[in-house]
């Protein structure tokens, strides 16, 4: 039980996506089906109330997300070395692609990309505005793609847990 509470942070980011967002709107909710296309409502309900207007809490699960990125990280790095010795096995790979491909993820997120570069009108007038300019073009070329992120992520850290459970359920 107490394993589930692990989940809480990568679930909250993923329901709360704002590309998650729009596939679930349009294909269960019909809100709207799809753009130019009147939806059936006939008043806005919006996020404005519960439970969606908890998707507003979505740059506080992208902040549990980055510390999830660094956790992960640094247990990719311990799986590395075994006895004191380097050492490198399919679930110390499997492990570093689905910690890479989560970070690919969370790095590419909308949020992410404010945090990096919203608030500033030019770049050139603020403290670090190069570094901040140059990070942030950076991570807009990983936002471009962010549908696809999301979508190999989750099917690639889907099947590590279906994977692990299969080897757990070995005898
Ligand atoms: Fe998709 Fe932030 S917008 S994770």
């Amino acid at each position: 039980m107490p394993a589930f509470f692990c989940l809480v942070i990568p679930l909250a980011f993923r329901f709360t996506c704002y590309y998650y967002r729009k596939a679930y709107y349009r294909s269960f909710l019909f809100d709207p089906p799809a753009c130019a296309v009147a939806d059936p409502h006939h008043t806005y309900g919006g996020e404005t109330r519960l439970p969606f207007v908890l998707n507003n809490l979505h740059r506080y699960a992208m902040y549990g997300a980055l510390a999830y990125v660094v956790i992960l990280s640094y247990d990719v790095v311990q799986a590395f070395a075994y006895n004191g010795r380097a050492y490198l096995g399919i679930g110390t790979g499997i492990m570093l692609v689905n910690d890479t491909l989560l970070a690919v993820y969370a790095f590419s997120c909308h949020s992410f990309r404010h945090l990096v570069g919203g608030r500033v009108d030019c770049f050139s007038c603020v403290r670090f505005g190069q570094q901040r300019h140059a990070l942030w073009k950076g991570v807009t070329r990983l936002n471009v793609n962010h549908p696809m992120w999301a979508w190999v992520s989750i099917a690639v850290a889907g099947s590590c847990s279906w994977g692990a459970r299969a080897r757990r359920a070995r005898p």
